[in-house]
């Protein structure tokens, strides 16, 4: 397994693990203009040449909004996403960024047990903020 920087050329594999994954995908104009964006940190997980997950934010100043984190769905529960997140933590520490936030649905019990796992707290709840009116837990954690 490989944890590489995102590229262009990884829009259409990462489109269609996004496709099958959400409800309301991103869209391929998202990841091109993110992966442009000078501030934006995104990483892909590949197994050999595959792309199995991807994770993606934005470093403002000294803290990092994760905007999005998917691994294929017959490669979870093998310890990518875990794996893609430490090598995140780890750049972010390097890059002497300070703090991680992110958002998840209160109802995504996965995503919020990694992300536990990893340190990360509630910080605060966005009420009924999805479309199915489940709350939004902003979370976050300290880096260095
Ligand atoms: C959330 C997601 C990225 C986790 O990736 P993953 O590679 O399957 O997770 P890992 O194998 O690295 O698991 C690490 C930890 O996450 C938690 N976790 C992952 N899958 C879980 C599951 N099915 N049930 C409960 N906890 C789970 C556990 O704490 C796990 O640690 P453990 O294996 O010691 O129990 C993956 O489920 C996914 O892509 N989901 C769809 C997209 C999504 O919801 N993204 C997050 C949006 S906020």
């Amino acid at each position: 397994m490989k944890i590489e920087k995102m590229n262009l050329s990884d829009v259409s594999s990462i489109q269609e693990i996004e496709n099958a994954s959400f409800d309301v995908p991103w869209g391929y104009n998202s990841f091109v203009s993110d992966i442009k964006n000078s501030s934006s940190i995104n990483l892909v997980c590949k197994i050999d040449r595959q792309i199995v997950g991807y994770c993606m934010g934005w470093m403002v100043e000294k803290e990092f909004q994760l905007n999005n984190i998917c691994i294929i769905k017959d490669f979870r529960k093998n310890k990518y996403g875990y794996s893609l997140l430490i090598h995140l933590l780890e750049l972010l520490e390097m890059l002497e960024c300070e703090k991680i936030f992110l958002e998840v649905d209160e109802a995504n019990y996965k995503a919020i047990n990694l992300y536990e796992k990893l340190g990360f707290v509630v910080s605060y709840i966005r009420k009924k903020y999805y479309k199915n009116k489940n709350d939004a837990l902003v979370m976050f954690r300290s880096l260095m």
